[in-house]
């Protein structure tokens, strides 16, 4: 499974970046707002450069769909690792999957985004889209089974072998984590702050305090030995 990083915040990119466990970054207009990555074309380029190859999603900011086709086509000549995010509806329901067809068709990778059920992960899967991103955290808010649709999603993927990704996004919680991993995701985009406390456990800390004060122990005895004494 991979793990994208759900921010526009270079710190925290290039933080876990250097960890090593960084595939991919995501971003949508409300986290670039959020992170205060107004200059978007500058931000993406820099954050694109900052991750080598591995894939930045940039969502589009209009609902015409011929609008939503130059945005993308301007959007991946920033860089060669830009993956379009495309919805899968405008805000008044007219299905977007045509203009993510037209792009994987002219080799721009889209991320079909905003999935909340399988019936919208399969047509999305049709288009040939390279990523499609299931928020798992909105399908809850509405009282829906988030694992369900994954399990299902990642399922019906496998079992016709398409090629899209199925990315699980809207991360609310370490435990939304485990479960879309569990579930079959494969790939978890996560917002910075859950991949701190996702890392991090208490009796980890308390274990390595004991192992390292022993060390130190023992290097005490060891020189009081080689001393004489
Ligand atoms: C990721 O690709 C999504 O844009 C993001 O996770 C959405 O999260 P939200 O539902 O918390 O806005």
């Amino acid at each position: 499974m991979e793990i994208f990083i759900d921010s526009a915040d270079i710190s925290e990119i290039r933080k876990w970046l250097e960890m090593g466990i960084v595939d991919g970054v995501t971003t949508n207009p409300s986290v670039m707002l959020k992170d205060g990555m107004y200059d978007v074309p500058k931000g993406a380029r820099e954050i694109a450069g900052l991750i080598g190859g591995r894939p930045l999603s940039v969502e589009v900011t209009t609902n015409d769909l011929a609008e939503m086709l130059s945005q993308a086509r301007e959007f991946a000549t920033w860089a060669s690792n830009i993956v379009v995010k495309i919805p899968q509806t405008t805000p008044d329901g007219v299905p977007c999957y045509g203009v993510m067809k037209q792009l994987e068709t002219e080799g721009i990778r889209v991320n079909a985004t905003a999935a909340m059920s399988l019936g919208q992960v399969i047509p999305s899967a049709k288009t040939g889209a390279t990523y499609i991103s299931v928020f798992a955290g909105r399908v809850a808010d509405e009282g829906g089974d988030a694992s369900a649709v994954i399990r299902t999603s990642a399922e019906w993927l496998g079992r016709w072998v398409y090629r899209s990704k199925l990315v699980v996004g809207s991360i609310r919680s370490v435990g939304d984590v485990l479960s879309a991993a569990m579930a079959g995701a494969h790939v978890v985009t996560i917002p910075p702050q859950f991949l701190g406390k996702m890392v991090d456990h208490k009796y980890t800390r308390e274990t390595v305090r004991q192992f390292v004060g022993d060390a130190e122990k023992a290097l005490a005895m060891m020189q009081q030995v080689a001393a004489g004494g």
